[in-house]
C-alpha cells in the first residue's frame, strides 16, 4: 500500500531547455542538489533525462518543488519550466 503511494508522489516535472542555457549559473546556486554546472559551461538536471532535442527533464516530488521553482525564478533566460503532471498545468 505504502510502495503505491511512493510511486504517485513526483506530482511535478522540470524541464530545462538546455540549448538556449547561457550558463547563468543561478540555479545551480540556488538549488545545487537538483542542479550542476557542466565542463561545456551549461548547466545539467542531477539525474535527469536527456531528450533527443538536448532537452533534460525530471519527475519530482511536491517537497522538492520549492527549491526548483526558486531556480527556475532565478534563471534569466527563462529556460526552466516546472509542469504540474497532475493538472497538466504549465507553472513557469
Ligand atoms: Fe542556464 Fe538559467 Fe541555469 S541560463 S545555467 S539554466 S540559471
Amino acid at each position: 500500500m505504502e510502495e503505491q503511494v511512493t510511486e504517485q508522489k513526483k506530482k511535478f516535472q522540470i524541464l530545462h531547455d538546455r540549448p538556449n542555457c547561457i550558463g547563468c549559473a543561478a540555479c545551480a546556486a540556488v538549488a545545487p542538489d537538483f542542479w550542476t554546472m557542466h565542463e561545456d559551461g551549461k548547466s545539467d538536471i542531477v539525474g535527469s533525462k536527456k531528450n533527443d532535442d538536448e532537452t533534460e527533464e525530471l519527475d519530482i516530488d511536491e517537497k522538492d518543488y520549492n527549491e526548483n521553482k526558486e531556480a527556475a525564478d532565478s534563471c534569466p533566460v527563462n529556460v526552466i519550466h516546472i509542469t504540474n503532471k497532475e493538472t497538466k498545468e504549465k507553472i513557469i
